[in-house]
């Protein structure tokens, strides 16, 4: 892995995360189970890349891979910088506030205490939450508290976004909203994201670029580049196509591998 040291050298970085021939395998009770297998693939600075997949096919595994949280069996993985992380659960301290849920990820970082609460304020704006720095967790809806979540993984300062099914939870209107939200943030911000997904319409919605995962073990079947100009909408017909042709894909990898 790259270090965090990688923020001085920028300038000549390629790519914002470059996994090469990368496996995968567990110990199981049966054998060593193999769940990535021979997986090369990069994400360029600023791009946005949804990772699509069935249910069991790697995604998750793949993700902790490139958080730093499991090492490959095979293969290598360089990041720039320390990726910032975001799951479907918003794993927010429930005993602090939005606010110092935030704040917290500024002093893990080393900004220094005078300049968080501005910081703080600046990120909740971000993401459409001004005036709710007191609100306690419990407080807050589900769309909201993921909200904050993703205004502390914004906090780290990443050049790097790690997303696993964050909206998985939601409702979608909720879903359909923080889908513009995520969109209207990567172009300010300029991050690069990696998101995961079963859904597809959700990948088509939001990437750059789609990649399909094979099941087990997880290998890449396909990519489609997605020249849909953005602001999308779920329901818009170029969207609605490109999902479509995509499912048709996905649908017969989940017949290869019995799966459903
Ligand atoms: N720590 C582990 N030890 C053993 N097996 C594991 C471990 N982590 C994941 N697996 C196995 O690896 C496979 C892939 O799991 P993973 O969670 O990456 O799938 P996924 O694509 O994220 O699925 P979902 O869409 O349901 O979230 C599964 O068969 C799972 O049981
Ligand atoms: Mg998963």
């Amino acid at each position: 892995m790259a270090t965090t040291l990688a923020k001085e050298t920028t300038a000549s970085v390629e790519y914002a995360t470059r996994l090469e021939h990368v496996s995968k395998s567990f110990a199981t009770p049966g054998g060593q189970q193999l769940v990535l297998d021979d997986i090369t693939i990069d994400v360029a600075p600023g791009e946005f890349v949804t990772l699509l997949g069935a249910s069991g096919c790697g995604k998750s595994t793949l993700l902790n891979l490139v958080a730093g949280l499991d090492r490959p069996t095979a293969g290598s993985i360089t990041t720039d910088g320390r990726p910032a992380l975001m799951f479907q659960e918003h794993a927010l301290f429930p005993w602090l506030t939005a606010g110092k849920n935030i704040e917290l990820a500024l002093k893990l970082r080393g900004v220094p205490k005078e300049e968080r609460r501005g910081r703080t304020e600046e990120l909740l704006e971000l993401v459409r939450l001004q005036g709710s720095y007191g609100k306690r967790v419990h407080e807050l809806s589900g769309g909201m508290r993921q909200r904050v979540a993703m205004a502390r993984a914004l906090a780290q300062e990443s050049r790097i976004l790690l997303m696993d099914e964050p909206f998985a939870a939601l409702d979608a209107i909720t879903r359909d909203v923080l889908h513009d939200e995520l969109t209207r943030i990567w172009g300010e911000t300029g991050l690069s994201v990696l998101f995961v997904t079963h859904n597809v319409r959700e990948a088509v919605r939001l990437a750059q670029r789609v990649v399909l995962l094979s099941s087990r073990p997880g290998r890449i079947a396909r990519e489609w580049t997605v020249d849909i100009p953005q602001p999308r909408r779920i329901e818009d017909a170029p969207v609605a196509e490109l999902s479509l042709e995509i499912t048709d894909v996905l649908r017969g990898e989940i017949r290869r591998h019995g799966q459903q």
